[in-house]
């Protein structure tokens, strides 16, 4: 069966997506940056590996890389993030917060997909995926949210390089929007509920090919502005 590897799989969307994997008997590589934090993982069943990995110690990054060396991955989801709560205002920045959503959301992705790019492209599918955000989009930003919009923005800027350089190795990279999801980080307003946007997930990455390399789209499929 094929395998997936998902950051930040112990709550959330990323949970979600592990659990939505495991269902369909993929094997699951499941990281989290505690897991005694992850006993929800443990819980359903399937073929799931749980991996000790905080996304900004790079070190462990390369050791896990490590760890997994002859292990085909074929679908790398890069799903860790953090949101720059409480909100800013112009005037009411975090400059040490803001480096260090940069760290996660923008610096993390890039290091882990360099690190297991050779994992992906011993795989049969070859994809590299980060959920970004809308947030992150240039185009549709009216403004606030600093650092976590800077850091999607950056996220993309960097996967849609990565997209390009990977190419001839034949690996895919989209950046993905999950939705607005009741999540901790979406909160209970949201627009939607977390098996909706990883079931969306699901199918857009089932669906990817070659040709979508360096392309940003919605948790439904529809394709977003840059
Ligand atoms: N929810 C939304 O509406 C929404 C909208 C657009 C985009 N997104 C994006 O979707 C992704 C998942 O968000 P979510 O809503 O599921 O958020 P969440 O419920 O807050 O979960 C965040 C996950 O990221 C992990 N994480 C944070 N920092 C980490 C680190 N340094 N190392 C390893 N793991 C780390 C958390 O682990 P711990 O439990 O250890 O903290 C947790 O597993 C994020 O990239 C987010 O920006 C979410």
């Amino acid at each position: 069966m094929p395998t997936v590897m998902i950051t930040g799989a112990n709550r959330g969307i990323g949970f979600e997506l592990a659990r939505r994997y495991a269902a369909d008997g993929w094997r699951v590589l499941a990281t989290c940056r505690d897991p005694a934090k992850a006993d929800g993982l443990e819980a359903f069943a399937g073929d799931v590996h749980i991996h000790r990995l905080d996304v900004t110690d790079f070190a462990r990054v390369d050791a896990l890389a490590g760890e997994l060396e002859g292990e085909a991955i074929d679908v790398l989801i890069n799903n860790a993030g953090i949101s720059d709560m409480p909100k800013e205002r112009v005037e009411g920045v975090d400059y040490d917060r803001w480096a260090e959503v940069l760290r996660v959301n923008t610096m993390a992705p890039f290091k882990i997909s360099d690190a297991f790019a050779g994992h992906v492209a011993q795989s049969e599918t070859r994809i590299i995926v980060a959920i970004t955000s809308r947030m992150g989009s240039i185009e549709m930003n009216p403004g606030g949210d600093y650092a976590y919009r800077s850091s999607k923005a950056a996220l993309n800027l960097v996967m849609k390089g990565l997209a390009g350089d990977l190419r001839p190795h034949g690996i895919t990279v989209v950046v993905l929007h999950p939705g607005w999801v009741k999540t901790d980080m979406g909160g209970q307003g949201a627009a939607i509920e977390v098996d909706e946007s990883a079931d969306g997930l699901y199918a857009v990455i089932a669906g990817l090919g070659p040709a979508d390399s360096g392309r940003f789209f919605n948790y439904d499929g529809s394709e977003l502005p840059w």
